[in-house]
C-alpha cells in the first residue's frame, strides 16, 4: 500500500501544482491524502475547491488552524466523512478529527489531524493524549493509520513521531510551509517526516506574495495576503506501508517545481 500525502496546498498555484503533481506520480501511490486548510485563497477550504480537489484524487482532507478560513467548511465536513480537522481543537465544534476511509483497492485507511499547542494560538488539548484516544477508536475498525500533525515546533512534531513509534504506520507534519529533509522510518516502523512543505507558490513566503510580507516585517503596518504568482512547488512524500504488518517499508520524498 503506496500512500502520497501532500503538505499544504496554498491557492490557486497549489491546486495547479496538485494537477500536474498526480499526474507525474500516477502509478507510484495507492492513496493519497491532502492538507487542505489554505487551498482556498491561502486560507481554508470551500465547497468549490473542496470537489476540484477531489476531482483530482485527493481522498482524504486533513485541516489546521485554518480550519474555519472558509464557512463551507462546516457543511463539507457534515456531508462528506474524508475531511477532517484537528482532533484536538477545544470545545464543542463541527466535524470530527479522525476517519476512516476505504482505499480503491480495499484497504481501510484510518486518518487522525492533530494541532500543536507550541507557538500556536488555538485552544487545544494534548495533541498526544489525543492521539491515543483517536488511536484507540480506529485500530480494530482499520488496516492502517496515518497521524497529520499540524504544528510549529519542530521539537514537538519530532517527539510526536517517536511516541506514536510502533502505534500508527506513519505520521507527517504539516504547517511550517518549508520541507524538512529528514523523512525516515522509525525503529518500531513508523514513517516520518517533520514536515511535508507547502504545494503552492515558489517564490513567495509561506505562499503570500513575498513583497507584502517584506513590507509588514519593514513597518509593522497590517496588510492584506495575496496569494503570490509564478511557477509553483509540489511538496509531499510517499510512504509504502505493509498493511499485514501495518509498518512502513520504505519511504520517499517529493520536492517538484512545476
Ligand atoms: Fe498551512
Ligand atoms: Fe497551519
Amino acid at each position: 500500500m503506496r500512500i502520497l500525502t501532500i503538505g499544504d496546498i496554498f491557492g490557486r498555484s497549489g491546486r495547479d501544482a496538485v494537477f500536474e503533481g498526480l499526474e507525474r506520480h500516477k502509478g507510484e501511490y495507492d492513496f493519497v491524502i491532502a492538507n487542505g486548510e489554505n487551498a482556498s485563497h491561502g486560507r481554508g477550504l470551500s465547497k468549490p475547491v473542496y470537489e476540484e480537489l477531489s476531482n483530482a484524487g485527493i481522498e482524504v482532507f486533513t485541516l489546521g488552524n485554518h480550519t474555519w478560513g472558509c464557512p463551507d467548511v462546516e457543511n463539507i465536513m457534515r456531508y462528506n466523512n474524508n475531511v477532517i480537522r484537528p482532533a484536538n481543537f477545544e470545545g464543542n465544534l463541527s466535524g470530527y478529527g479522525s476517519t476512516i476511509v476505504t482505499s480503491k483497492n480495499g484497504i481501510k485507511i484510518g486518518v487522525i489531524n492533530l494541532i500543536g499547542r507550541t507557538y500556536m494560538q488555538q485552544a487545544a488539548s494534548s495533541p498526544f493524549f489525543t492521539a491515543d484516544s483517536e488511536i484507540e477508536k480506529l485500530k480494530d475498525k482499520c488496516d492502517v493509520i496515518i497521524v497529520d500533525f499540524h504544528a510549529e515546533a519542530t521539537s514537538e512534531k519530532i517527539a510526536m513521531g517517536y511516541y506514536l513509534d510502533g502505534k500508527v504506520s506513519a505520521v507527517f507534519g504539516t504547517h511550517t510551509h518549508v520541507q524538512t529533509a529528514d523523512l525516515k522510518i522509525l525503529q518500531n516502523g513508523t514513517g516520518y517526516i517533520t514536515d511535508l512543505g507547502m504545494t503552492g507558490p515558489v517564490t513567495s513566503v509561506l505562499g503570500v506574495d513575498k513583497n507584502i510580507i517584506i513590507n509588514r516585517f519593514l513597518d509593522g503596518m497590517p496588510r492584506k495576503f495575496v496569494v503570490a504568482n509564478g511557477k509553483s512547488q509540489f511538496c509531499g512524500a510517499i510512504f509504502e506501508i505493509d498493511e499485514k504488518t501495518k509498518k512502513t517499508i520504505s519511504v520517499k520524498r517529493i520536492y517538484e517545481e512545476y
